[in-house]
């Protein structure tokens, strides 16, 4: 009996190790998250190849005070689970289509549906929820990820390599860099980056209702019920959408329904040649001030609408208007609309996204 005992228990101690060693040695596998971070004086980032997610970020206030300006979690794990993609680099087709299908080239394909009958954010394994590879790490400069995208993920077509680069500039600079090449079929690519800020503090009570927001847009494409732009480009002029001049963003957003979520047209007088100043948006407690950059046609005005007691890091609890998501993009559902500039990328073309965020403290 005893001799049985520990002969069943040697066999089992074999399984553990083969099963362990053959776990290990799938592909997948070989990937391990990691948290990374990027500093230059008081200016630092922390960043995990887990979605490519900005994790933190903290800058100091107008005397000094270092504070964390992202929303985010206290665990990787939380990210696995989570819902809302903080932090995360989106794809491979951010924002919405609608349908969950669209059609190029004369072929139709149909996607997974994780927004009732539509696609939204790369469907429902999307690149904020892989693991990708980190490719340089320079503390002091910056970290690329890279992510190969196959043929049919979540119904889109064709290979797509995509790197994301997070680069720290001066003691006040974030420039993010996104890069994908489709390698053998047309395909949308619209990558984007879903921080969201608070700038008086990731935890600051009172959300971003006393933050002042200027967007260089003077039209915005207006959207159904399930928030599918309707095909139309229309003034922003006599709405509460105009944020030409600085606005108190909770001086009007009672008057929006929901508050907001929806695409500006950004209005680029170089034509492509140069970035342009997309927003900017100011707290007056820390005096924090942050210009955003970028090359792309438009931008995602959203004020956190649909969070409600999520629990973050650092014991904060984050509720409706927590934070504010400033997604440089193209425009919601292009692939289904031909008079919205395009996103489809041909092989051997490159998507090629900035953005670059400028942050102060001394108004
Ligand atoms: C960091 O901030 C502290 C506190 O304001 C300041 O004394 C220090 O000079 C700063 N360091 C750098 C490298 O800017
Ligand atoms: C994951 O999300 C579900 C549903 O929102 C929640 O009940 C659960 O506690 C979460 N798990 C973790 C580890 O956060
Ligand atoms: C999805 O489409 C079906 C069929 O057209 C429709 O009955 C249903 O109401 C739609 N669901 C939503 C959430 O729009
Ligand atoms: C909207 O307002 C801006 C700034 O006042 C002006 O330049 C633009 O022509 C107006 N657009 C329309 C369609 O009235």
């Amino acid at each position: 009996m005893g001799i049985f005992k520990l002969f069943s228990g040697f066999l089992i101690l074999l399984c553990i190790i083969f099963l362990t060693e053959t776990h290990q040695t799938t592909a997948k596998d070989d990937k391990i998250i990691h948290i990374y971070q990027l500093q230059k004086g008081n200016f630092s980032i922390k960043v995990t190849n887990y979605g490519a997610t900005l994790l933190s970020l903290l800058v100091p206030d107008k005397n000094g005070k270092l504070e964390d300006i992202v929303l985010g979690y206290q665990n990787i794990e939380e990210y696995k689970n989570d819902t809302t993609y903080f932090g995360a680099i989106v794809g491979r087709v951010a924002n919405r289509i609608g349908g969950a299908r669209f059609c190029l080239e004369g072929k139709c394909y149909k996607l997974f549906a994780n927004d009732g009958n539509n696609t939204l954010h790369g469907g429902k394994v999307g690149f904020s929820d892989v693991i990708w590879s980190v490719k340089n790490y320079q503390k002091d400069s910056h970290i690329t990820f890279t992510y190969n995208s196959f043929d049919g993920e979540e119904g889109f077509p064709g290979n797509v390599i995509v790197e994301v680069t997070y680069q720290i500039i001066d003691t006040n600079k974030l420039r993010i860099k996104m890069v994908a090449k489709a390698l053998n079929k047309p395909t949308p690519i619209n990558l984007i980056s879903h921080t969201y800020w608070n700038l008086a503090g990731h935890a600051n009570k009172y959300g971003i209702l006393f933050h002042r927001l200027q967007l260089n847009a003077q039209n915005y494409t207006p959207v159904d019920s399930n928030l599918i732009p309707n095909g139309q480009i229309k003034s922003i002029n006599g709405t509460y959408y105009d944020f030409q001049t600085s606005q108190m963003i909770g001086s009007r957003i009672q008057k929006v329904p929901g508050g907001y979520d929806i695409n500006y047209v950004l209005v680029d007088s170089s034509k492509g040649k140069h970035l342009i100043k997309a927003a900017v948006v100011e707290e007056k407690k820390s005096g924090r001030m942050m210009e955003l950059w970028t090359n792309q046609p438009g931008i995602q005005l959203y004020t956190s609408n649909k969070i409600s007691r999520i629990k973050g890091k650092d014991g904060a609890v984050y509720r409706k208007y927590a934070g504010l998501c400033l997604e440089t993009q193209g425009f919601p559902d292009s692939v289904n609309h031909p008079n919205f500039p395009s996103q489809i990328v041909n092989p051997g073309q490159i998507y090629h996204h900035i953005m670059v965020y400028r942050f102060t403290a001394n108004y």
